[in-house]
């Protein structure tokens, strides 16, 4: 993509590695699926994360019945907190994680080769990867204040 002037955009999306894949041991493998693609890694920041935080995180999911399951399991441990960038990263780091239930995710994706049904439905992931310009905004605002 290019911006008016013919020049490149680069764009910035938000990864996490959820508690599972921290738990796991897969989160340098997440990475390095990452930068393999070719994306640069902007920030990274192992972190326990709060309710505060989650709430406005997940804020789109609220009164959805997996909402307080979903925030109790991302504060039950450390979550690797990612901001990558490059062109289209959005789009491109959506495409690495595979679709949303890991059992059907397709093979060669970060949740088809790496997760599985764990008996709590889509929960556990892996991953979470803002999925538009303005959710890639907001939530690296939440998440990295300082960027
Ligand atoms: P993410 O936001 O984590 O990148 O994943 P996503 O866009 O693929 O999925 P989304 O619909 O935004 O849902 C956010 C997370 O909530 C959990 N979930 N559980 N039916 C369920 O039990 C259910 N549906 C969604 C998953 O952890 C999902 O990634
Ligand atoms: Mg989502």
């Amino acid at each position: 993509m290019t911006d008016t002037t013919g020049a490149p955009r680069t764009e910035r999306t938000l990864i996490l590695v959820k508690p599972d894949g921290v738990r796991r041991g897969v989160s340098g493998e997440i990475l390095r699926r990452v930068e393999a693609k070719g994306y640069r890694l902007t920030a990274v920041e192992l972190r326990t994360a709060d309710d505060a935080l989650l709430a406005a995180h997940y804020a789109e999911h609220v009164g959805k019945p997996f909402y307080a399951p979903l925030v109790e399991f991302m504060a039950s441990g450390p979550v690797l907190a990612v901001v990558a960038e490059g062109e289209r990263v959005i789009e491109g780091f959506r495409s690495l994680a595979g679709t949303t239930d890991p059992t059907s995710a397709a093979p060669g994706t970060i949740r088809g080769d790496l997760g599985r049904d764990w008996g709590l439905a889509v929960q556990q992931n892996l991953v979470h990867g803002s999925d538009s310009v303005e959710s890639a905004e907001r939530e690296i605002a939440l998440w990295f204040p300082a960027l």
